[in-house]
Parts: C-alpha cells; sequence; structure tokens
C-alpha cells in the first residue's frame, strides 16, 4: 500500500462498498469524484471551517456543503435550538409557531418578498416557483440562461449545460427557451419571438454552476424591465445566492426586486430546507387559496424552521457579511499575488464569499466560454489539496463557499498550499 492509499484507507474501503448499494456511491452526483478522479472521501464530523474523514485527516473545508455552511458546521446556538426542537417533536403535519416566525424573519429581510413557503430543497422551491408563474399567468414557457443550474426537477434540466438528463419529456424541453448570461438581446428575441407564451423568466443572480459569473451591471435590472414589459414573472433563483452574497441576497446587492425568489442552502444552517416567496397576490394564488398546488409532508417542519431561525438571528449582524469579505478579500489578494506573478492561466472570479478558481485562460463569462475549462488540469490541484489537508468541490465548474469560522492563519495556510499547488500543476 503506497503512502496515498494509507492516508485514506478507510475510506477507500467504504468507497468500494457504498457502490454496491447506492448508485455511483453517491446520493448527489456532483459528489462522486468522476471529474477529478481517484476514490471519495468519506466524512465523520464537521465543526467550523473543519472537515474530519473516517481516517482522521482534517480538511480546511470550502465546500461549506455546497452552500449552507455560511457560519461554519455546527454553530453552537444553531445546534442548541435544533437539538431542544428535536425534543419537543420534529415533524407535527399541522401549523406551528416556528413556520410563523421564520417567515416573518426573511419576510423583514428581503422586500420583494411579502408571503413564503417553505418546502424541503432548492430544487422544490424552483418546481414549485415555476408552476406558480404558469399558474398565475396562464402561459407555459420559462426563459433559464445555458450554463446556470436551478435543481434536479425536469423544466430545469432541459438545457443540456453541465448538468444535463436522459429522462426529460420532450413537453418539458419544449417549455423551456434558453438565453444567454449577461446577454439582454438573446432574452428580448425570445420575447419578441414568443411574447404570449412566456410566463417567467428563471436567473440565478450570480451564476454560480459556470465558474462564478457576476451579473453585468444593467443585465438584473434588464430582465426586471422585460418582464414587467411582456407581463411575465421574474423568478430569482437565491438558492445559492440567497442570504450568501448579502443579507438579503443578491437582490439587496444589485437592488433589483424579483416577483418570485427561491431560496435553500445558507437560509436552514444546514438542516434541509428550500423556499418560495413573493408578491401576496402572485403567492395567494398556491392552494388553499388559489389555484395552484404545492404540498409536502415535512415542508416547513419545526427541526428546519428553528435551525433556520437561529442562523438567521445571526446572520443579521453586519460583522458577519464583513467578516466573510475580509476572509475571503484576504485569500483572494493572495491568490490574485500568486497568479498574477506567474501569469497562471486562472481566473478568479467571485461575489463575497461565493467564489471559484477557474482554470482557463480568459475569463468566464458564459456557459460557452466555461467550456475552454480546463478540468485536467483542476483534477490535478484538487488532489495536490486534498492531500495536503483542503477540501474544494470536486468540480472545475462550482462554487466553492467560506464561511465566518474561517481564520486569518487558515486562509494564510491555504494562500501557501495553493501556492504549492499551482507549482506542482504549472511547473
Ligand atoms: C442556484 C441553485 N438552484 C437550485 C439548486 C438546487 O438546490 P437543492 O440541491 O437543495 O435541491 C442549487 C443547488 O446547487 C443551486 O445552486
Amino acid at each position: 500500500m503506497n503512502l496515498v492509499s494509507t492516508r485514506y484507507a478507510q475510506s477507500i474501503a467504504h468507497a468500494r462498498r457504498i457502490a454496491e448499494v447506492i448508485p455511483g456511491g453517491v446520493d448527489s452526483p456532483f459528489r462522486a469524484f468522476h471529474e477529478v478522479g481517484g476514490d471519495t472521501v468519506f466524512f465523520d464530523r464537521a465543526k467550523g471551517s473543519k472537515l474530519y474523514d473516517l481516517d482522521g485527516n482534517c480538511y480546511i473545508d470550502y465546500l461549506g456543503a455546497w452552500g449552507p455552511a455560511i457560519l461554519g458546521h455546527c454553530p453552537e446556538a444553531v445546534v442548541t435550538k435544533c437539538q431542544e426542537t428535536l425534543a419537543k417533536g420534529p415533524v407535527f403535519g399541522a401549523p406551528h409557531v416556528y413556520e410563523m416566525q421564520m417567515a416573518e424573519l426573511v419576510i423583514a429581510a428581503v422586500p420583494s418578498v411579502e408571503k413564503i413557503r417553505f418546502v424541503n430543497s432548492g430544487t422544490e422551491a424552483v418546481m414549485s416557483a415555476i408552476r406558480l408563474a404558469r399558474g398565475f399567468t396562464g402561459k407555459e414557457t420559462i426563459i433559464m440562461f445555458e450554463g446556470c443550474y436551478h435543481g434536479h426537477s425536469d423544466a430545469t434540466l432541459a438545457s443540456d449545460g453541465h448538468q444535463s438528463s436522459s429522462g426529460i419529456p420532450g413537453g418539458a424541453r419544449a417549455a423551456t427557451s434558453l438565453a444567454r448570461f449577461n446577454n439582454l438581446n438573446s432574452v428580448e428575441s425570445l420575447f419578441q419571438t414568443q411574447k404570449d407564451q412566456i410566463a417567467a423568466i428563471i436567473v440565478e443572480p450570480v451564476a454560480g454552476s459556470m465558474g462564478v459569473i457576476a451579473p453585468d451591471p444593467n443585465f438584473l435590472s434588464g430582465l426586471r424591465s422585460l418582464c414587467n414589459e411582456y407581463g411575465a414573472v421574474f423568478i430569482m433563483d437565491e438558492v445559492l445566492t440567497g442570504f450568501r452574497v448579502a443579507f438579503g441576497g443578491a437582490q439587496n446587492l444589485y437592488k433589483v426586486d424579483a416577483d418570485i425568489t427561491c431560496f435553500g442552502k445558507a437560509l436552514g444552517g444546514g438542516m434541509a430546507i428550500g423556499a418560495y416567496g413573493g408578491r401576496k397576490h402572485i403567492m395567494d394564488k398556491l392552494q388553499p387559496e388559489g389555484d395552484v398546488y404545492q404540498a409536502g409532508t415535512f415542508s416547513g417542519n419545526p427541526l428546519t424552521m428553528a435551525g433556520g431561525i437561529a442562523t438567521l438571528k445571526l446572520l443579521a449582524d453586519n460583522r458577519v457579511y464583513e467578516t466573510l469579505e475580509a476572509r475571503t478579500a484576504q485569500l483572494f489578494a493572495g491568490l490574485r499575488r500568486i497568479v498574477e506573478a506567474h501569469q497562471y492561466p486562472v481566473q478568479l472570479p467571485r461575489v463575497g464569499s461565493m467564489f471559484s478558481l477557474v482554470f482557463a485562460p480568459e475569463p468566464v463569462q458564459n456557459f460557452q466560454d466555461s467550456l475552454t475549462i480546463d478540468a485536467q488540469t483542476f483534477a490535478k490541484f484538487f488532489h495536490y489539496l486534498l492531500d495536503n489537508g483542503i477540501y474544494l468541490p470536486p468540480s472545475s465548474v462550482d462554487a466553492a463557499c467560506l464561511s465566518t469560522e474561517h481564520s486569518e492563519a487558515e486562509i494564510d495556510a491555504t494562500i501557501d498550499i495553493m501556492t504549492d499547488a499551482f507549482k506542482h500543476c504549472f511547473n
């Protein structure tokens, strides 16, 4: 057995066994190391900025559970509140005070949200928001953007982006029209050709699955205007950006209001959560008031709501976002220095604490550009970091996330290890 496999002996043993019982050994495909190669690592616990694997190795974590761990793993106030709530009953299937309090907290933080529904994942939030937009407008077509990820419902997997699928009915594909991120002309021409059929535009205000791509200055406000002009619903998918790039989400950062906003990830403090909310007159179209159906045994359950309430109370402190900004700026100042000094073909986009290391010679502005990403070199980089105690998303295109628990010393250590990793990849 060589040194490296000794380091991961327990993980390797479990990776073989799990593949016998769970397809690909994962419950969500991007967790697998398909892109970077090798066996997945099995984790035992997580605390603060750190992940600990079954072999006892410790990692500075920049996956952040794909977004939720904004306050690090297991923030004490969240754990305590969840433990108390669990003891009182994690699910009633009937109304309770926590869902009301949670709704009030989100509504107070996001001006465009006047009413909200809680579900169990970002996928459910998006799927429900799209149905609501269709029910509200009586139209069917949805405009989405090539390379944006909105979860795994049929409507949003209808394009062949970095996540595509067989098994999607032709009807779902036909009801989805694709435009280019940061390109208003491509949207306008869809409205011109199909103006009476377009129910909604759905967009990630900051794209997070083709490298991180910030919106051009007039992009989101341009989409808002087009929706107003053509009577379509403007859906912002803030599942990743919501309460991550700013308190109140990207809408607060860019000062553009959506008609319906989807949330998930950071909203629940680690509990499985999704939510969608918006203007009263649209939300009241939901059953039992209106005629659009959405339901869920576990939707808005007390345990998840308790995690969310405790999290939102912590996030309401401005210092959270100051810390996230300071730490990510520290990381990026260090990385930029090295990348520029050596002229490595690496782009460093970020919005707040959502970032990516894009292995491409030129900035990536849309899905087509993201096809230039050098996945092979990224894989080398990823494994060097893994072997040296840093965990990145095992994907060359997905956003990494930093938490308030990453210390200055950990960021410095990360810069040093990444410096060596770049040398390992490029020299
Ligand atoms: C922007 C965006 N929308 C929707 C989703 C789907 O959320 P979930 O994985 O909770 O279903 C994701 C997940 O990565 C996402 O990043």
